[in-house]
Protein backbone atom coordinates (compact mmCIF):
# COMPACT_ATOMS: atom_id res chain seq x y z
CA UNK A 1 0.00 0.00 0.00
CA UNK A 2 1.34 3.85 -1.07
CA UNK A 3 1.61 6.08 2.09
CA UNK A 4 1.13 9.52 1.61
CA UNK A 5 4.30 11.05 2.94
CA UNK A 6 4.01 13.05 5.60
CA UNK A 7 5.67 16.04 7.32
CA UNK A 8 4.93 17.34 11.03
CA UNK A 9 6.05 21.13 12.04
CA UNK A 10 6.86 21.65 15.15
CA UNK A 11 8.09 24.52 17.76
CA UNK A 12 8.25 22.69 21.20
CA UNK A 13 7.10 19.94 22.63
CA UNK A 14 5.29 17.98 19.90
CA UNK A 15 2.57 15.59 22.49
CA UNK A 16 0.82 16.14 18.87
CA UNK A 17 3.56 15.04 16.98
CA UNK A 18 3.41 11.96 19.14
CA UNK A 19 -0.35 11.28 18.92
CA UNK A 20 0.14 11.16 15.28
CA UNK A 21 3.63 9.24 15.41
CA UNK A 22 1.62 6.62 17.27
CA UNK A 23 -1.37 6.24 14.94
CA UNK A 24 1.03 5.83 11.61
CA UNK A 25 3.36 3.46 13.51
CA UNK A 26 1.14 0.30 11.47
CA UNK A 27 1.48 -0.11 7.70
CA UNK A 28 -2.34 0.28 7.34
CA UNK A 29 -2.36 3.79 8.29
CA UNK A 30 -2.52 6.08 4.98
CA UNK A 31 -0.19 8.48 6.03
CA UNK A 32 3.77 7.91 6.88
CA UNK A 33 5.52 10.28 8.87
CA UNK A 34 8.63 10.84 7.23
CA UNK A 35 9.98 13.92 8.55
CA UNK A 36 9.62 16.25 11.78
CA UNK A 37 10.80 19.83 11.01
CA UNK A 38 11.06 22.24 14.07
CA UNK A 39 12.38 25.81 14.02
CA UNK A 40 13.52 25.49 17.60
CA UNK A 41 16.99 23.11 17.77
CA UNK A 42 15.72 22.42 21.75
CA UNK A 43 11.87 21.03 21.00
CA UNK A 44 11.46 17.91 22.82
CA UNK A 45 9.47 17.28 19.38
CA UNK A 46 12.40 16.45 17.98
CA UNK A 47 13.57 13.52 20.44
CA UNK A 48 10.24 12.61 19.95
CA UNK A 49 10.88 11.91 16.50
CA UNK A 50 14.50 10.57 16.81
CA UNK A 51 12.97 8.14 19.42
CA UNK A 52 10.44 6.48 16.44
CA UNK A 53 12.96 6.76 13.77
CA UNK A 54 12.09 9.65 11.60
CA UNK A 55 14.43 12.38 9.94
CA UNK A 56 14.38 15.44 11.37
CA UNK A 57 15.34 18.86 10.04
CA UNK A 58 16.49 22.39 12.09
CA UNK A 59 15.58 25.52 10.37
CA UNK A 60 16.05 28.28 12.72
CA UNK A 61 13.57 31.02 11.64
CA UNK A 62 16.57 33.55 13.12
CA UNK A 63 18.98 32.42 10.60
CA UNK A 64 16.82 33.93 7.62
CA UNK A 65 16.35 37.68 7.29
CA UNK A 66 12.43 37.44 6.51
CA UNK A 67 9.50 35.18 6.65
CA UNK A 68 9.50 34.80 2.90
CA UNK A 69 13.20 33.18 2.94
CA UNK A 70 12.63 31.25 5.92
CA UNK A 71 9.25 29.81 4.57
CA UNK A 72 11.37 28.47 1.25
CA UNK A 73 14.10 27.06 2.73
CA UNK A 74 10.91 24.84 4.91
CA UNK A 75 9.76 24.21 1.01
CA UNK A 76 13.00 23.32 -0.49
CA UNK A 77 13.58 20.94 2.62
CA UNK A 78 9.94 19.25 2.62
CA UNK A 79 10.27 18.88 -1.58
CA UNK A 80 13.73 17.25 -0.72
CA UNK A 81 11.94 14.86 1.39
CA UNK A 82 9.22 14.17 -1.08
CA UNK A 83 6.95 15.86 1.11
CA UNK A 84 2.86 15.39 0.03
CA UNK A 85 1.13 16.87 3.29
CA UNK A 86 2.18 19.04 6.20
CA UNK A 87 0.49 19.10 9.26
CA UNK A 88 1.20 22.10 11.69
CA UNK A 89 1.51 20.72 15.16
CA UNK A 90 2.27 23.95 17.60
CA UNK A 91 4.39 25.14 14.84
CA UNK A 92 4.94 29.02 16.33
CA UNK A 93 5.33 30.81 13.38
CA UNK A 94 2.93 32.71 10.78
CA UNK A 95 3.57 31.26 7.46
CA UNK A 96 3.83 33.57 4.72
CA UNK A 97 1.32 33.55 1.83
CA UNK A 98 3.70 31.94 -0.51
CA UNK A 99 4.15 29.24 1.66
CA UNK A 100 0.50 28.33 2.03
CA UNK A 101 -0.32 29.14 -1.64
CA UNK A 102 3.00 26.39 -2.37
CA UNK A 103 1.11 24.08 0.45
CA UNK A 104 -2.74 24.59 -0.79
CA UNK A 105 -5.02 21.49 0.19
CA UNK A 106 -1.99 19.63 1.49
CA UNK A 107 -1.44 22.19 4.94
CA UNK A 108 -3.38 21.37 8.00
CA UNK A 109 -3.63 22.34 11.12
CA UNK A 110 -4.50 21.61 14.89
CA UNK A 111 -6.03 24.41 17.22
CA UNK A 112 -7.54 24.69 20.44
CA UNK A 113 -10.65 26.02 20.21
CA UNK A 114 -14.49 25.47 18.36
CA UNK A 115 -12.88 27.71 15.60
CA UNK A 116 -14.19 30.23 14.07
CA UNK A 117 -14.11 31.15 17.62
CA UNK A 118 -11.33 32.22 19.23
CA UNK A 119 -8.75 32.10 16.99
CA UNK A 120 -5.54 32.83 18.03
CA UNK A 121 -3.67 32.48 21.38
CA UNK A 122 -4.53 31.82 24.94
CA UNK A 123 -7.95 30.05 23.80
CA UNK A 124 -8.38 28.55 27.13
CA UNK A 125 -8.23 31.86 29.40
CA UNK A 126 -10.21 33.68 27.12
CA UNK A 127 -13.21 31.34 26.95
CA UNK A 128 -13.15 31.46 30.77
CA UNK A 129 -13.56 35.10 31.01
CA UNK A 130 -16.54 35.18 28.29
CA UNK A 131 -18.29 32.43 30.15
CA UNK A 132 -18.80 30.05 27.50
CA UNK A 133 -20.28 26.93 28.29
CA UNK A 134 -18.60 24.84 25.13
CA UNK A 135 -15.08 24.78 24.18
CA UNK A 136 -12.89 22.08 22.11
CA UNK A 137 -10.11 21.58 19.39
CA UNK A 138 -10.41 21.54 15.55
CA UNK A 139 -8.16 20.30 12.48
CA UNK A 140 -8.48 22.77 9.96
CA UNK A 141 -7.15 23.30 6.45
CA UNK A 142 -4.68 26.47 6.38
CA UNK A 143 -5.54 29.38 4.11
CA UNK A 144 -3.61 32.39 4.16
CA UNK A 145 -6.11 34.20 6.37
CA UNK A 146 -4.75 32.80 10.70
CA UNK A 147 -7.23 29.84 11.70
CA UNK A 148 -9.87 30.51 9.07
CA UNK A 149 -9.90 27.60 6.87
CA UNK A 150 -12.29 24.80 6.37
CA UNK A 151 -12.74 22.56 9.39
CA UNK A 152 -11.84 18.81 8.88
CA UNK A 153 -12.98 17.79 12.21
CA UNK A 154 -13.99 19.41 15.63
CA UNK A 155 -14.32 17.92 18.69
CA UNK A 156 -16.22 19.87 21.64
CA UNK A 157 -16.42 19.41 25.46
CA UNK A 158 -18.58 20.83 28.49
CA UNK A 159 -16.74 23.82 31.02
CA UNK A 160 -17.42 22.53 34.18
CA UNK A 161 -17.65 25.42 36.83
CA UNK A 162 -14.26 23.97 38.23
CA UNK A 163 -12.30 24.54 34.98
CA UNK A 164 -9.21 26.87 34.94
CA UNK A 165 -6.85 27.40 31.98
CA UNK A 166 -4.51 24.68 33.34
CA UNK A 167 -7.71 22.32 33.23
CA UNK A 168 -8.48 23.24 29.95
CA UNK A 169 -5.61 23.14 28.36
CA UNK A 170 -5.61 19.39 29.33
CA UNK A 171 -8.67 18.40 28.73
CA UNK A 172 -8.92 19.75 25.14
CA UNK A 173 -5.09 18.33 24.21
CA UNK A 174 -6.64 15.24 24.71
CA UNK A 175 -9.26 15.62 22.38
CA UNK A 176 -6.14 17.00 19.98
CA UNK A 177 -4.79 14.05 19.92
CA UNK A 178 -7.93 11.86 18.97
CA UNK A 179 -9.09 13.80 16.58
CA UNK A 180 -5.79 14.87 15.09
CA UNK A 181 -5.07 11.31 14.52
CA UNK A 182 -8.59 11.03 12.76
CA UNK A 183 -8.06 13.94 10.67
CA UNK A 184 -4.61 13.00 9.18
CA UNK A 185 -6.55 9.79 7.97
CA UNK A 186 -9.37 10.73 6.64
CA UNK A 187 -7.15 13.57 4.43
CA UNK A 188 -4.49 11.29 3.52
CA UNK A 189 -7.10 8.69 2.17
CA UNK A 190 -8.77 11.90 0.25
CA UNK A 191 -5.24 12.85 -1.28
CA UNK A 192 -4.06 9.63 -2.25
CA UNK A 193 -7.23 8.71 -3.87
CA UNK A 194 -6.82 11.60 -6.01
C1 LIG B 1 -1.75 22.50 20.86
O1 LIG B 1 -2.61 22.97 21.84
C2 LIG B 1 -2.23 22.90 19.49
O2 LIG B 1 -3.61 22.95 19.38
C3 LIG B 1 -1.64 24.27 19.32
O3 LIG B 1 -0.38 24.19 19.93
C4 LIG B 1 -0.38 23.19 20.95
C5 LIG B 1 0.75 22.26 20.68
O4 LIG B 1 0.94 21.32 21.73
N1 LIG B 1 -1.61 24.64 17.93
P1 LIG B 1 1.95 20.10 21.51
O5 LIG B 1 3.32 20.69 21.18
O6 LIG B 1 1.42 19.25 20.42
O7 LIG B 1 1.99 19.40 22.83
Amino acid sequence: MRRLKTAVLISGNGSNLQALLDATRGADHPAEIALVLSNKPDAYGLTRAQNAGVATAIIRHTDYPTRETFDAAMTETLRAHGIELVCLAGFMRVLSDEFVRAWEGRLINIHPSLLPAYKGLNTHARVLEAKETQHGATVHWVIAELDAGAPIIQQSLAITPDDTPETLQHRVHALEHTIYPQALRRVAEQLLSK
